[in-house]
């Protein structure tokens, strides 16, 4: 639960607001590439940070991203013409270059220098990986290029799409960062029948619904942080779901072998979001299956004419708010919930639905376990929460990285990080469960007949890591181990 205030100024993205202001310090990908048309062709209209843009690919290739509005009488430069080497207005022929420089002004006589000292908006270009990336920060402030280790691969290693999120940009990113609710909303309630995606695949199909209740673990990073979703099988051992965040607000998520999947959530404004992911792999070209192969299937470019009126290049989910994301009730009786159109309509679906989310309302408990509580509001200050030694006292940190004193964003745990105070956490009074070592599994859904599963194995070595030595010996807790 957060503030009312801290609600509004952690979702609130225009300009001046502090994370617009934030947002604006990073790389962001707006686009496809692909969807900016080829050299001279037609612009593409995108809305970004609360600000529209106009994005068009000129005669050489290069791509600018422009204000949308034309500097002169502020009519839309979508209508005007992209030719030799600019785009130019449909009102009165005004032309600007990709950097939004002004480069032809016919209206006003042949001795006027007006258009030298005249230009619009016109932001950072790069074209890498799939994506057209625009930096929208001081120029000054400009930072480096984010290195993501996809960038420079084949295409034939990689698939990259787009997607609306009709939701504030937080909504989607609280979702990327919540293991436990893979065990519900994305769970295959026959794992040994159900589709056997490229990505996701084994773990993801066979493991989330033994158990429902996982152990978080968080730790800091100089990117953001990285946590890892513990679960433990029917066969004693454990099941690793890694998620590294990196700031401002992309994750990876976890994979299957030696794929990887990358999410980047981009605000179009305070009530959209634009999704940009990718999946890769690092060794060969990707494997065929109903994840990799579903989103390159073509689909309407659009229109979508958003909320308040703005109008950008970029279609809307077919399964969708209006549609009930085509929830087909009889499904479920092989998926836990029957909203048709994959794991991404299902997110979309929960995060849509809930409008203009004040967390001032929200009722979170601890959700995934005893430690939970102390561990996911603490993130920022329990960096070295993994590293300690276990069996641990409840309700007392790691020795080291939680400053006596820190403040925890969460009012309820205000003080569980301090060294000099962990007795005051109300949940470290808890006693710590009899039955810890073997959290209680539903007895009564279809989940509590699936067959046990083979021991668990490494399944990718940057996302999905089991814990070493994590086996379980007889009346002795298991340790916790660095996830990664
Ligand atoms: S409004 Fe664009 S040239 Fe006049
Ligand atoms: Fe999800």
């Amino acid at each position: 639960m957060l503030a009312h205030s801290d609600n509004e100024l952690l979702t609130r993205v225009g300009p001046g607001t502090p994370m617009g202001t934030l947002f604006r310090r990073f790389w962001q990908p707006v686009s496809l590439s692909s969807r900016i048309a080829g050299p001279d062709g037609p612009p593409s209209r995108l809305r970004i940070l609360g600000e529209n843009l106009i994005a068009f690919r000129d005669s050489n290739g290069d791509v600018g991203v422009l204000q949308a509005l034309c500097p002169h009488r502020r009519t839309q430069l979508f209508w005007g013409r992209n030719e030799e080497g600019g785009l130019r207005c449909a009102y009165h022929g005004w032309k600007f270059d990709v950097t939004g420089q002004c480069v032809d002004m016919p209206t006003e006589p042949p001795e006027s220098n007006y258009k030298d000292r005249l230009r619009t908006i016109g932001y950072p270009v790069v074209e890498r990986g799939g994506f057209v990336w625009v930096y929208m920060g001081p120029r000054d402030k400009e930072p480096g290029f984010p290195e993501y280790e996809w960038l420079d691969l084949p295409e034939s290693q990689r698939m990259v799409f787009t997607g609306l999120q009709e939701s504030n940009y937080l909504q989607a990113l609280e979702g990327d960062v919540d293991t436990a609710h893979v065990s519900y909303l994305h769970r295959y309630l026959h794992p040994e029948t159900a589709p056997r995606p490229a990505v996701f695949n084994r773990g993801y199909r066979d493991f989330v619904g033994q158990d429902v209740s996982p152990r978080l673990s968080v730790k800091r990073t100089d990117y953001g942080f990285l946590y890892g979703g513990r679960r433990t099988l029917d066969d004693g051992t454990y099941y690793w779901r890694c998620t590294p965040w990196m700031a401002p607000a992309a994750t990876y998520l976890p994979t299957t072998g030696d794929l990887g999947q990358a999410l980047i959530r981009v605000p179009i404004d305070d009530s959209y979001t634009l999704s940009a992911g990718l999946i890769w792999s690092r060794t060969g070209a990707l494997p065929e299956g109903p994840d990799t192969t579903r989103r390159v299937r073509p689909v309407d470019p659009g229109p979508t004419r958003l909320a308040g009126g703005h109008v950008i290049d970029l279609p809307r989910g077919a399964t969708n708010l209006d549609n009930d994301y085509l929830i087909d009730r009889a499904a479920e009786q092989d998926k836990f919930v029957g909203i048709q159109g994959g794991t991404n309509a299902e997110d979309r679906a929960v995060t849509e639905s809930m409008g203009d989310l004040d967390r001032s309302q929200e009722h979170l408990a601890s959700a995934t376990s005893p430690s939970s509580p102390c561990v996911a509001a603490c993130s920022p200050c329990c960096a070295s929460w993994t590293r300690a030694p276990s069996p641990r006292p409840r309700g007392v940190r790691s020795s080291s990285g939680c400053a006596a004193g820190t403040s925890c964003p969460s009012r309820a745990t205000s003080s569980c990080c301090s060294r000099r105070t962990p007795t005051t956490c109300s949940w470290a009074r808890r006693p710590p469960r009899p039955a810890e070592q073997t959290p209680a599994r539903p007895t009564t859904t279809p989940i509590a007949r699936q067959r046990r599963r083979a021991p668990l194995r490494c399944l990718v070595p940057h996302a999905h890591v089991p814990s070493r030595g994590a086996r379980r010996r007889p009346g002795r807790q298991p340790e916790v181990s660095d996830p990664c």
